[in-house]
């Protein structure tokens, strides 16, 4: 049995992960540690909520004598950890938490994982350590880190961090670095989600800029296949790009949701630019292809319309969300956007 610390696990794609690889492996014992932000949410895991493999523990990743008491408790020997704040909007109106939890969180596993001999460590980072593309050429694992918001800051500190425990005390550990996700359970401020369940409320459609701002998207399952993938064979020591090749402008994704769901694109509606907004996002996926033998298995086309489909016959998912704090948030971030 693998007793594997996993943070983060109650948001997006953390509990997208741990609701398949329960499914998926037996030998694995999940201790899900997570501090319930405005992006965690237990109703995300209620498969698991019996399943004997698996147990939560609410708790913040900064908190070093909590983390080494689960460490002891638990005798933990992995850690994934998905924890972190990840929303560059809030970053860019608020750094402190984003510095405390991505960075400072980090170290303090970090230091856990050093103390409990640990026999990995998977840091789930992001494409947006490496900063901005212009129109062509794409992020290989040789890219200069040039991160520009304070959220990829963040997660690029956070990963020299682990790079440095790897070559100073030989810990064991592999960086993932992947490329925008989309799917179901993700927090309805992130582009798909927001234009989905604002499309479906009748209400405008906030597009940053001209929309001609490029992302990579992939969906949720296959970038959490590589993380299985990387986690059991990736080399100490290594990082590794996921992405799907799927470069798409916004405006197009945006364009796209609406005609899934049979609204017009009088919805949309161009507001200001998000401050230092990244260009353009492609990964070069090629090393985890050719070393660990991973494809993205979703073809785009269907996965959006399953995506879609999803916060439709979900309304009740993110009714909930929307009610609470999210309408203050709501409020903040785009009552100044508007253009005049
Ligand atoms: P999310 O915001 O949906 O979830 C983050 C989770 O971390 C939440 O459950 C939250 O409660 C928890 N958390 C936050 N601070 C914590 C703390 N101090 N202690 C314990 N738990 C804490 O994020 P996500 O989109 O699922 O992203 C997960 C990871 O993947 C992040 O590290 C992110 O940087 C990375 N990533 C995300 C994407 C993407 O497109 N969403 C792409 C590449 C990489
Ligand atoms: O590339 C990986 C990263 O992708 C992850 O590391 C981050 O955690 C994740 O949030 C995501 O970052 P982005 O900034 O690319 O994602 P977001 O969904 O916020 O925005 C996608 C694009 O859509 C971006 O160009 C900004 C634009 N946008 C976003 C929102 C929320 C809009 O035009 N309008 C909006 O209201």
């Amino acid at each position: 049995m693998k007793n594997i610390l996993v943070t983060g696990g109650a948001g997006f794609i953390g509990s997208n992960f741990i609701n398949y690889i329960l499914k998926s492996r037996d030998d694995y014992f999940i201790v899900n540690l997570d501090k319930l932000t405005y992006a965690g949410n237990l109703e995300n895991l209620k498969e698991c909520e019996s399943n004997k493999n698996y147990t939560f523990i609410k708790g913040d990743i900064t908190n070093s004598e909590l983390v080494n008491y689960l460490f002891e408790k638990y005798k933990i020997k992995y850690v994934i950890n998905f924890a972190a704040e990840s929303h560059v909007d809030r970053s860019i109106s608020g750094s402190e938490v984003f510095f405390r939890t991505n960075v400072i969180g980090t170290n303090v596993l970090l230091e856990a994982s050093r103390r409990f001999e640990v026999k990995r460590f998977l840091q789930i980072s992001t494409d947006e350590v490496y900063g901005s593309l212009g129109a062509t050429g794409l992020f290989t694992e040789q890219t200069p880190i040039s991160p520009n918001s304070p959220y990829s800051a963040s997660k690029a500190a956070a990963d020299m961090m682990v790079q440095a425990f790897h070559h100073t005390y030989g810990l064991p550990t592999v960086i993932t670095r992947c490329s925008n996700n989309y799917g179901q359970l993700q927090f309805p401020e992130k582009l798909i989600p927001l234009m989905i369940i604002n499309a479906l409320q009748d209400k405008k459609l906030p597009v940053y800029g001209d929309g001609m701002n490029i992302r990579d998207w992939i969906y949720v399952i296959d970038h959490n296949k590589a993380v299985e993938l990387v986690f059991e064979k990736g080399k100490s020591g290594e990082v590794y790009n996921v992405g799907a090749s799927n470069e798409i402008p916004n405006i197009e994704i945006v364009k796209l949701i609406l005609q899934n769901l049979g609204k017009s694109n009088d919805l949309i509606e161009f507001v200001k630019d998000r401050p230092g907004h990244d260009k353009r996002y492609a990964i070069d996926s090629t090393k985890i292809q050719n070393e660990l033998g991973w494809q993205p298995q979703y073809k785009f086309e269907s996965a959006i319309k399953h995506t879609i489909d999803w916060y439709l016959n979900n309304k009740s998912w993110w009714k909930k969300i929307i009610s609470g704090e999210y309408q203050q948030y709501y409020l903040q971030q785009y009552s100044t956007k508007k253009k005049n």
